[in-house]
């Protein structure tokens, strides 16, 4: 054996010591790669000692390409292995960080509700939807014209007294009705019409277990050619029976209200008593003339009902008070 092959195969046995002992060493994957580079790499150590191939003979060379592979490949396993530790500690890591702890306590978040008032209007609101109406709203200050003189009431009803209406120092006023946006409404628009108009409404009520000087209304109003009576008996029967969730005994009074002629009141009978639950009736002509609307031609319904008032009686809340007092061991039941 030549002198030079003797000193490539020790140089090489000491290669792969010093490389071994430099890979377990190494603590992260970037120091590996940079260990893979320096030992393996085109310009690392193994390709430096392996060019004093050249000097050997023909019959020498085999032997050392032999070894220097052997040398090679334990370096490339074990970088591979170490390699293989690091990735799998990585994501031992990563599993250990995003771990969720099922049996940790949960965050109370609480769930808000609708407010039983809301949640009258609401229905009411879907069930006319359902039937084709659109919301439509109105200011709650609003001027004598009109919540009384184009709905037909004349100068000297009751409703017009100062005992029973909010006047505002400049001569306004605040709506008594939601039946205001009836004439908004229809200065507005050309039938055919169908709305319904939820709303906040002040009268001068001494505040009791059923009356709040601030309340809401829900108005309709229907207007088109040929309207009758029974259309509006028959749409009143069925939001009845989709509010009540039920096909409860109804009745139309004949009553009085300026706007509407003929006129009526519906009574249902809930757990064996009349209620009444709205007042109605045909669109009177000369609210129709007031907004330009020929009667001749057209005609419409309408009618209003309190939202406290169904809200009440669905729930069977005894005092109106306790839908405006935000007293949650009273709302959480909703
Ligand atoms: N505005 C009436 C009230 O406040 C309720 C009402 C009655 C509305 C008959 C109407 C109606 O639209 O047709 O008492």
């Amino acid at each position: 054996m030549g002198i030079l092959l003797g000193e490539l195969q020790t140089q090489l046995q000491e290669l792969q010591a010093a490389a071994i002992q430099a890979i377990d060493g190494c603590n992260n994957l970037e120091d590996l790669e940079k260990l893979r580079v320096e030992y393996l790499g085109k310009k690392g150590q193994l390709p430096q000692i392996l060019r004093g191939m050249g000097q050997l003979s023909a019959e020498e060379r085999p032997a050392i390409g032999l070894v220097s592979n052997q040398v090679k490949d334990i370096i490339q396993n074990s970088l591979d292995q170490q390699k293989e530790t690091f990735l799998a500690a990585q994501i031992q890591a990563q599993l250990a960080a995003e771990t969720i702890d099922v049996t940790m306590p949960g965050v109370y978040v609480p769930l808000g509700r609708v407010h039983p008032l809301n949640g009258i209007i609401d229905r009411a609101i879907d069930i006319f939807v359902g039937l084709g109406y659109t919301v439509a709203t109105g200011p709650e200050m609003e001027t004598d014209y009109y919540n009384f003189e184009a709905l037909n009431t004349p100068a000297d009803h009751p409703a017009r007294d100062m005992q029973d209406t909010f006047y505002l120092p400049d001569g306004n006023l605040l709506r008594t009705h939601t039946s205001a946006v009836q004439i908004h409404y229809l200065e507005e628009n050309e039938p055919p019409i169908r709305i319904i108009a939820p709303g906040r409404c002040y009268r001068r009520d001494t505040v009791d277990a059923t009356h709040s000087a601030v309340f809401h209304q829900i108005e309709i109003l229907a207007v088109d050619q040929a309207l009758t009576f029974t259309d509006l008996k028959g749409t009143i029967k069925e939001f009845l029976l989709q509010m009540f969730g039920m096909d409860l005994p109804i009745r139309f009074r004949a009553s009085y209200f300026p706007f509407t002629e003929p006129s009526a009141e519906v009574d249902v009978q809930w757990q064996g008593k009349w209620l009444e639950v709205m007042g109605c009736g045909m669109v009177d002509p000369n609210v129709l003339t007031k907004v330009g609307c020929d009667p001749e031609i057209y005609s419409g319904f309408a009618a209003g009902f309190g939202a406290e008032r169904l809200a009440m009686v669905l729930h069977e809340i005894d005092d109106i008070r306790r839908l405006y007092t935000s007293d949650l061991r009273f709302l959480h039941q909703f």
